[in-house]
């Protein structure tokens, strides 16, 4: 009953966040809330968990960058090369760490799911993959992601199949535009390929 009322105090707390982010941001927090809860059930994850998760994900993508390297300076938090090169990559870090700090979220599994949802990490758990998986499959990104029925096909079927595809996918497409790849995200691909081997 506690831990009930503890989730729904939470769930108040990101929601006023989410209420104060910009219409365009809050329209996509929502679309692929209702895509994490459809996707959750099916790999046996509490939906109300993953819409929660989804709720909060986003919650700092709204921060210019300045202020998620100064945020990620005050939270201590790891400032490689590529996330100074591309400071954005740091929104889900930002949030998660706020989401701790200021808002009481205890659920680890939660924090990484936040933390980890833009490079993904080799030890995302399943709701870590749904959320990775949902927000990539906003139809609003059909432009960048181009193989999204695939990927939705896949989200169904086989979350790791899922996560490797669009890594492998989305790494090829950084290289070969020249940009910088996050090493979490070359860690959690060949933690895939080793697994399915
Ligand atoms: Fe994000
Ligand atoms: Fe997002």
């Amino acid at each position: 009953m506690q831990e009930r009322q503890q989730r729904q105090e939470l769930l108040g707390r990101i929601q006023r966040r989410v209420d104060a982010l910009p219409t365009g941001l809050r329209d996509h927090i929502y679309r692929v809330g209702d895509i994490a809860k459809q996707l959750a059930p099916i790999h046996g994850i509490d939906s109300e968990l993953a819409a929660l998760s989804m709720l909060a994900h986003d919650v700092a993508r709204a921060m210019p960058n300045e202020e998620l390297l100064q945020r990620a300076d005050e939270l201590s938090l790891p400032v490689g090369t590529v996330e100074f090169a591309v400071p954005i990559l740091l929104h889900g870090p930002v949030g998660a760490e706020i989401l701790v700090k200021e808002d009481g979220l205890e659920d680890p599994s939660i924090h990484q799911a936040v933390y980890w949802h833009s490079t993904a990490h080799p030890e995302l758990d399943s709701l870590g993959k749904v959320v990775f998986l949902a927000d990539k499959l906003d139809p609003q990104k059909a432009a960048a992601y181009p193989y999204q029925p695939l990927l939705n096909q896949l989200a169904t079927e086989d979350l790791d199949k899922a996560v490797l595809e669009f890594l492998s996918r989305e790494i090829v497409s950084l290289v070969s535009r020249g940009q910088m790849v996050h090493p979490k995200a070359l860690e959690a691909r060949n933690r895939l390929l080793e697994a399915s081997a």
